[in-house]
């Protein structure tokens, strides 16, 4: 255990966005020093050694931990894991990082007897995974779900409010910096499977492969869906879900058609809303800001506190590897397609101006579905009608 009399002496790796706030709150604390900071650029201001040779801080045998806010696989993953080896404690906020390579790098912080934290990398500055972490000492958690990207929230609350189409909306987003200048990851639902992956693994006690969970983004979304939406008295959210079966995984991303009592559709700009369910204790929620230097660096900040105070484990040691299986999620679809084939036209429950609604399907089913449509009809569109 660290000597809780003693300064934290911490690697930073990555001076970016979130790199940049975690300094900041660090410089006004007297329990942790930013010793190195690793960058591409230099800091000549700053006091303390800049440098871009990871050997450097993981050598010194007076540091304590090393973070990382460099984002990225690579070399995320190889300073990270010679910062473990090394014997580092290591916070980081990479969910890229953390959902590829979830198994090796809990077990490489386990044999070498140091922590491992991303509370950062699901929620931005929201204290979610550390609150699943503490149900889990008391609850059986059986369903994760939520809004957990602000940038599509962003997009999708403000086509709704003025009824703007994608780009002119995804175009402010990007000025008021909600949106990266690449909002690919955001948009198509990358970013938010992996955020419900590794929820899931620590929910669950287990390691579910990030390609094997089904996506549906909303790059492809209209005004005119919008319009359809809002005739169906609905709101469109970009929702991650995840449910616990007998030997498998229930864990999907798609559009989600909600109606104005769930508290989700009352999710406003890049705020998120992220809940569990437990067996005994039921639905829990989590709102707050998804992202953005400050919130983010005080997850990052609240790791290394609870580091400093001797937290060791990972948030769930447990890691069976499980199957994902969606046929048992059966709903109804709000489908739009230049193309309605013969699968789908035995499959329409009803013909709207815009799009039409689907018999109930299984979520394999939809998207299996979905993703033979857009070698043909790449614009195509699906979102479930939730109850
Ligand atoms: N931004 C958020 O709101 C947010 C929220 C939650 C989680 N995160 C996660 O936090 C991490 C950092 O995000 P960010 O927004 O802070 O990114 P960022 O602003 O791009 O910062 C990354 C920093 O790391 C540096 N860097 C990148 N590769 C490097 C390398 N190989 N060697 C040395 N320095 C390197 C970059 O230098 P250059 O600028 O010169 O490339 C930059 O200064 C990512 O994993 C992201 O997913 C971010």
């Amino acid at each position: 255990m660290l000597d809780t009399a003693k300064v934290m002496r911490i690697g930073l790796l990555g001076m970016g966005t979130v790199g940049g706030g975690v300094y900041e709150f660090a410089q006004a604390r007297k329990d942790m020093e930013i010793a190195y900071i690793l960058d591409i650029r230099q800091f000549p201001e700053l006091q303390c050694t800049v440098t871009s040779d990871i050997d450097v801080i993981l050598r010194d045998p007076t540091v304590d931990a090393v973070i990382e806010t460099m984002g990225g696989l690579h070399p995320a993953y190889e300073y990270v894991c010679a910062a473990l080896r090394a014997g580092k404690h290591v916070i980081t906020a990479n969910k890229l990082l953390i959902a590829a390579h979830y198994r090796d790098l809990v077990q490489l912080a386990s044999e070498n007897h140091v922590a491992l934290r991303c509370s950062a990398a699901v929620g931005g500055g929201i204290p979610w995974l550390p609150n699943l972490e503490c149900a889990l000492e008391q609850e059986n958690i059986i369903r994760i779900s939520g809004i957990m990207n602000g940038t599509t929230n962003y997009i999708l609350d403000s086509m709704h409010r003025s009824g703007a189409g994608f780009a002119e909306v995804l175009k402010k987003a990007q000025e008021l910096g909600y949106a990266e200048k690449d909002p690919g990851d955001d948009i198509n639902g990358a970013d938010i499977r992996r955020k419900i992956v590794i929820s899931s693994n620590i929910a669950y006690g287990c390691v579910i492969q990030e390609s094997d969970v089904a996506v549906a983004g909303i790059e492809t979304i209209t005004d005119a869906d919008i319009a359809a939406f809002k005739r169906m008295g609905r709101i469109c959210k970009l929702i991650a879900s995840s449910r616990k079966l007998s030997g498998a995984v229930a864990v999907y991303v798609e559009p989600a058609l909600l109606e104005p009592p769930m508290h989700e559709s009352a999710i406003p700009g890049n705020f998120n809303l992220i809940s569990f369910t437990g067996e005994h204790i039921g639905k829990q929620s989590f709102y707050g800001q998804g992202a953005g230097r400050y919130p983010t660096a005080y997850n990052v900040l609240q790791d290394c506190v609870d580091v400093r105070n001797g937290l060791r484990g990972f948030y769930n040691n447990k890691m069976e590897p499980m199957r994902v299986d969606n046929s048992s999620v059966i709903r109804q679809y709000y489908v739009r397609t230049a193309q309605i084939d013969e699968w789908l036209r035995v499959h329409i429950d009803t013909i709207l101006d815009c799009g039409v609604v689907t018999t109930p399907l299984s979520v394999t089913q939809m998207h299996a579905w979905l993703q033979e449509q857009k070698k043909t009809d790449p614009g195509c569109f699906v979102a479930s009608i939730r109850e």
